[in-house]
């Protein structure tokens, strides 16, 4: 890879227009270091709308035309449907743009290698973003287990109910290809937002060797299959143990600026634990994250617990990376590949009864 940084604001093109742009585009409003060239939708009511953020930006129906149009683009921000990205962002890498894909990063390892090899051939860059790597509750808890105040670290659990009524909205068409997601066995919960809890999972605690998985079926409608009740269980290369319970609360309400999942990670170390209260609901309405060890109790009262500030502060990174080159990419695309590996090491466990998977081992 010869990535040279840019001393320049980089050329973006946002693709894919819909509910998450909404947060994405935090990252790159009033930021010096970008200009946000090209808006790219098939719907021309979302790029009505999203034009009004850039007015000085070129709206196409498709990237082809983007790329037709002779327009210089350096890098693309990828909000496209999952089954889309492996040829979307195949095409975006041919055309010589870097690519900031937001999660999950594809289906299948086929696909993940086709995007990998693009990438390569093309010698640009491909990012696989993942905003709660960017969550300043969860910073805090990595550094507080890996301070040494909890003692050793002997294991730790993450927790996600997924609540029925609360929220912003979500139009019915973001939610129809989650459906068509459902049918091809990669469902909301444990594959797409469950993208984000095996990130954080490998983020803290490392490579993984082993995956037992138990997920469950609730069928809320024709072809609504939410993967649920599901409890993941898995050993890292270190020994330590995680466990994520996964449950849906259909008529309970949570309070939230964004989609209604409560959601906790704790951490045990040998004297003390750690836990991150809630992230991108309002839960818990205690410190976002507390930290007991030694008999006190302290709270964290003054994070940037505002779920929506991970995606800015996800934006802003990438796009101060693309001009330093410094630094890891949180996350790369070869990363993202073992966080694929490791769902689809549980899916396999689950449909073999629950055996341990290694997810170096998935086909
Ligand atoms: N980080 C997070 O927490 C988070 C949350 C929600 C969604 N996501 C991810 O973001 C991505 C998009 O999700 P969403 O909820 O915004 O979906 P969405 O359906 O609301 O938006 C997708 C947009 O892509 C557009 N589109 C379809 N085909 C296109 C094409 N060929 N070229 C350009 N645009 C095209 C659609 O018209 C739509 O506006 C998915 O990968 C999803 O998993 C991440």
């Amino acid at each position: 890879m010869t990535f040279v940084p840019y001393d320049r604001p980089v050329r973006a093109a946002f693709v894919g227009l819909g509910r998450i742009y909404d947060l994405n585009v935090r990252g790159y409003i009033g930021n010096p270091g970008v200009e946000v060239v090209a808006l790219v939708d098939p719907n021309e009511e979302r790029r009505a709308q999203r034009q009004a953020d850039w007015p000085d930006a070129a709206t196409f129906a498709s990237a082809a035309e983007l790329a037709a149009s002779g327009l210089e683009v350096d890098t693309a921000e990828v909000l496209l449907p999952v089954m889309m990205h492996a040829d979307g962002v195949s095409e975006l890498l041919d055309f010589g743009w870097h690519v900031n894909l937001q999660k999950p990063m594809c289906n299948s390892l086929a696909e993940a290698q086709r995007m990998l090899d693009a990438a390569k051939a093309n010698d640009r860059i491909l990012r696989v973003m993942d905003n709660y790597l960017f969550y300043e509750p969860l910073h805090r808890l990595k550094t507080v287990a890996e301070s040494g105040e909890l003692g050793g670290v002997v294991g730790y659990h993450m927790k996600m109910v997924g609540t029925g009524n609360g929220g912003w909205d979500v139009p019915w068409s973001s939610f129809e290809w989650q459906i068509d997601q459902m049918k091809r066995g990669r469902g909301i919960m444990v594959f797409d937002d469950g993208w984000h809890k095996l990130t954080t999972a490998i983020w803290l605690f490392g490579p993984i060797r082993e995956v037992r998985a138990w997920i469950g079926n609730l069928a809320v409608g024709p072809g609504i299959d939410l993967e649920t009740p599901a409890t993941l269980v898995w050993e890292h290369e270190s020994g330590i143990r995680g466990v994520w319970d996964i449950t849906i609360a259909m008529d309970m309400y949570l309070r939230s600026d964004y989609y209604t999942n409560d959601e906790r990670w704790e951490i045990t170390g040998s004297k003390g634990f750690a836990r991150v209260n809630r992230c991108t609901g309002r839960g818990i309405q205690q410190p976002s994250l507390e930290v007991y060890a030694d008999g006190e109790m302290r709270g964290y009262h003054a994070l940037d617990d505002d779920w929506g500030s991970s995606f800015r502060d996800s934006g802003r990174y990438w796009l101060r990376w693309l001009h330093t080159g410094e630094g890891p990419l949180l996350w790369s695309g070869e990363e993202a590949v073992d966080v694929l590996r490791f769902a689809l090491a549980a899916y396999e466990s689950s449909a073999k009864g629950g055996i341990g998977v290694d997810p170096a081992d998935v086909a």
